[in-house]
């Protein structure tokens, strides 16, 4: 009882993807569009545009717009690959991949009664063929990818019509892959549902003064949807486990002034608010006066409120890139980041893309959010978005994607081995090239292996394997021992 923990002989190694970025195939069989296929390509000196939040009437006017470049519609084109693909994960040796299902490929409008049995069936080779090669299929629910009628005829997820929409879904899937899936989790980064609006909850910007009161209300429905999923889940299948999903953003003081510990203090509460709600069932009081002073009522139920706290979820997956700096000096440069920066912290290097590299902040964070909730924890992505470069010789030498992952496997060890906490596995981000979530590149690449395609479409789409693809072969054989 005393002794130091090891890594589990079952522990997860693994990769994590959504249908969004790797798909393709966004209007085949059936599939109706999703708010990604409207996310467009810019190139480097315009990318701020990537991430600007739209508006109604941009939306539609993207929707039917044909000729621009949209990533995402085409993926790396797994629709007609996944075979083949899940043929070189089982050669990696990744024991568990984590996808999303794409609900608008089940249900094209998001509002209808009966599944697209199309959709299903496409989910049902690739589950099967998973299970094949004895890999764990993880399921995250909604992963930025709303059904698009959602968004333009329902004004999104402040719509409470739209928790309906979502449990006619969820229940089709939990009864559909019952004992096929153990491990579930709701909303990727439910964080982005304040964050960035329209991505994470598929509300379309407004100048409008209830915009702010639908954004957090967006919020609520998810956290109330992702109960009562839970609740069915556990009436369907009471093996299976459900999780949250956060985007970690552990937060330093940029200085022991106690201005900078009290700013960095709000912003972890910020980032722990989505499992202080999805894990303990409550709502900070923090969260709750900062919504009185802004004037913004939500509109909630006693029973509701009882929904949240009965049905919390059974283990916490967290997303980790980076670690962010706080300061209360206004005039210190804020930086770049997974879904939000800080200022820039003079201890880490950056990525290209400049996100603060930051292997021990992953320690910290394990170990800040396993016990603060005292439930099992899964890494649900970390990884290194670089541009790799295939050689003449199709070789792909990404020794600083192997240096990253190394650093940041060490640091898990250290959190599990020494530090005791419980962890069910790792889920590298992304085991195969795919789009970006943030700037629809396809050259911000993560993969262990390459596809060949470029921003534009351009490329064989054949799949080269990378120097990591061996180095975490070794990894995945050895438990973790070699790295
Ligand atoms: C997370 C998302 O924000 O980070 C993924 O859950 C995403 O969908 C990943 O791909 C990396 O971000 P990006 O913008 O580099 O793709």
């Amino acid at each position: 009882m005393f002794g130091v923990c090891e890594l589990d002989k079952d522990f997860l190694w693994g990769g994590a993807s959504a249908a969004n970025q790797m798909e393709g195939g966004y209007d085949l069989d059936g599939r109706g569009m999703s708010i990604a296929d409207v996310f467009m390509f810019y190139e480097k000196k315009e990318r701020h545009l990537a991430k600007k939040e739209l508006t109604i009437e941009e939306i539609k006017k993207l929707r039917e717009n044909k000729s621009n470049n949209f990533p995402k519609r085409r993926g790396n084109d797994f629709y007609h690959h996944y075979q083949e693909d899940i043929a070189l994960l089982a050669k990696m040796g990744i024991k568990a991949f984590r996808m999303s299902f794409s609900w608008s490929r089940i249900f094209p409008r998001g509002d209808e009664k009966e599944p697209n049995k199309a959709g299903l069936k496409f989910y049902d080779n690739i589950i099967n063929e998973l299970l094949k090669y004895k890999i764990e299929p993880i399921i995250t629910l909604s992963h930025f990818e709303t059904p698009l009628v959602i968004a333009t005829e329902y004004g999104g997820w402040c719509n409470k019509e739209v928790i309906k929409f979502f449990q006619t879904y969820c229940y089709t899937v939990f009864t559909h892959f019952k004992g096929r899936i153990k491990y579930w989790m709701s909303f990727n980064e439910i964080n982005a549902a304040l964050e960035i609006p329209f991505k994470g909850s598929a509300i379309p910007f407004s100048q409008d003064r209830l915009y702010e009161t639908q954004v957090h209300q967006g919020l609520y429905n998810q956290f109330l949807a992702s109960a009562l999923v839970t609740r069915e889940l556990k009436r369907i299948d009471k093996t299976a486990k459900m999780g949250c999903m956060i985007a970690s953003f552990t937060t330093y003081p940029a200085s022991c002034d106690p201005d900078d510990i009290l700013k960095a203090m709000r912003a972890n509460q910020e980032y722990y608010l989505y499992a202080d709600v999805q894990a303990n069932g409550n709502y900070p009081n923090w969260y709750l006066k900062n919504l009185e002073k802004r004037d913004i009522h939500l509109n909630f139920s006693k029973e509701e409120l009882d929904i949240i706290k009965n049905n919390t979820v059974d283990y916490i997956s967290f997303s980790y890139y980076l670690s962010l700096v706080a300061s209360h000096d206004p005039a210190r440069k804020v930086g770049e980041g997974n879904l939000k920066g800080g200022v820039e912290n003079p201890y880490l290097e950056k990525s290209d893309w400049g996100w603060a590299i930051d292997p021990i902040g992953l320690r910290i964070t394990m170990n800040e959010i396993y016990y603060r909730y005292n439930l099992p924890i899964l890494i649900s992505e970390n990884g290194f978005g670089a541009n790799d470069i295939l050689t003449v010789d199709n070789q792909i030498h990404d020794e600083y994607r192997i240096k990253y992952l190394q650093k940041h496997i060490n640091e898990l060890k250290k959190a599990i081995e020494l530090d005791g906490v419980i962890c069910l596995g790792y889920l590298s981000w992304s085991p195969i090239d795919m789009i970006s979530a943030g700037t629809s590149e396809m050259n911000k690449r993560y993969g262990y292996i390459y596809v060949d395609y470029d921003d534009y479409g351009n490329g064989s789409g054949k799949r080269y394997l990378k120097d990591s693809f061996y180095w975490y072969q070794k990894a995945i054989a050895s438990n973790g021992k070699v790295l």
